[in-house]
């Protein structure tokens, strides 16, 4: 669609609060061909407690641009260290947005939890941020998208794999998979049929570290290109898939327990053996991941924990049995946390697009 006059003069803006994820069987490695395609695919639950705002407002200026220009805040301050990252994802997807080629953008986030909390945020801000460009280019064409959300997810992949998950209530799951016919590499779907019983689960971060992570994410996934064991990491991670969307289905409670734990530990046995070997997890790590199996043994009440690519732990528990686990948290596991900080959040939960008066 072209441009006319009018469009030129005016102000785009878009605002649109995401959740963050977490994955209970981990994206992990990615495929050597294509751009940010997963090796394995992975599932994840949206954490609606924790979550990005971002508004973009697009400034038409007269010269046609030759690349992405843009202007990022968090919290009201520049942060240049996520720049890279946002001009990497807006360089990706520059043939197909023809706005950002007659726009100088401002990108404001902002978090609900504080930033250096250990909380990765950035499936949460490229979530929000791939449904504002889209919003933006459809503002800007005049012309809706038949998905846009699928639309969203492919593009926030973009930026960050993980993002392209944070888009729906139901679990998210991302790559080709047997299990699931839609399922695809490029974007994420929304998995369907999950037990009613699973609804109230909910999820604690416990904070052992809050400091920035020594190796990235991506420093991360690059790791597996030379890893002598990223193989039968894949074909684990395909065998959990299996069984964690059995598990969700049926409410096969060992088994989600089991195959949850298991991802998370594989995640970190994948950085201990890569060529870089090295350790995310700390000392409280492990001790807090020790409390829970011993408190899980004595009272068999639901609940796991899992890992993303860092220190912290994330409780996954029944919320029906909430105040005894909250008991535990805070008598047996509050003291191993740095600060005693934790953040709690429910599980499920979509991306929210706000109005104006909401920015
Ligand atoms: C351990 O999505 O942060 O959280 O695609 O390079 O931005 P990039 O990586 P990212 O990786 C997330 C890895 C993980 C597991 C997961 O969320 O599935």
């Amino acid at each position: 669609m072209e441009r006319n006059s009018t469009k030129l003069v005016t102000k785009l803006i878009s605002s649109y609060k995401s959740p963050s994820n977490i994955a209970l069987v981990k994206y992990w490695g990615k495929k050597n061909k294509g751009i940010q395609l997963p090796a394995n695919a992975s599932i994840s639950f949206t954490l609606s407690d924790l979550c990005a705002t971002t508004i973009v407002e697009a400034m038409p200026c007269e010269e046609v641009l030759k690349e992405p220009s843009f202007m990022f805040q968090l919290n009201d301050l520049p942060k240049a260290s996520f720049e890279p990252k946002i001009k990497a994802f807006l360089k990706r997807i520059w043939d197909n947005y023809s706005f950002l080629k007659s726009h100088r953008l401002l990108i404001r986030s902002s978090n609900n939890f504080p930033h250096g909390a250990g909380i990765a945020s950035s499936a949460a801000g490229f979530s929000a941020l791939a449904l504002c460009m889209v919003d933006l280019q459809e503002q800007f064409s005049g012309t809706p998208l038949i998905d846009s959300k699928r639309e969203a997810s492919r593009i926030s992949r973009l930026g960050s794999g993980s993002a392209c998950r944070s888009m729906f209530s139901e679990p998210g799951v991302w790559g080709k998979t047997k299990d699931i016919e839609e399922a695809c590499d490029e974007y994420a779907v929304p998995m369907t049929g999950m037990h009613e019983s699973f609804k109230s689960w909910k999820d604690i971060v416990l904070i052992v570290d809050a400091s920035e992570k020594s190796v990235s994410s991506t420093e991360g996934h690059q790791q597996l290109n030379n890893n002598i064991y990223a193989e039968s990491r894949y074909l684990s991670a395909k065998k959990s898939l299996d069984l964690v969307l059995d598990a969700l289905k049926k409410h096969n409670l060992p088994a989600f327990i089991h195959t949850v734990e298991s991802e998370a530990l594989q995640l970190h046995a994948m950085m201990m053996v890569s060529p870089m070997h090295y350790i995310l997890m700390e000392p409280n790590t492990l001790a807090i991941i020790q409390k829970i199996w011993a408190f899980r043994e004595e009272t068999h009440l639901p609940l796991c924990f899992t890992l993303d690519a860092g220190a912290n732990v994330h409780l996954l528990y029944d919320g029906r049995e909430e105040d005894k686990i909250i008991n535990f948290v805070e008598n047996e596991v509050l003291p191993l946390c740095s600060q005693k900080q934790y953040f709690c959040s429910d599980l499920g939960g979509e991306p929210i697009k706000l109005n104006d008066i909401e920015k």
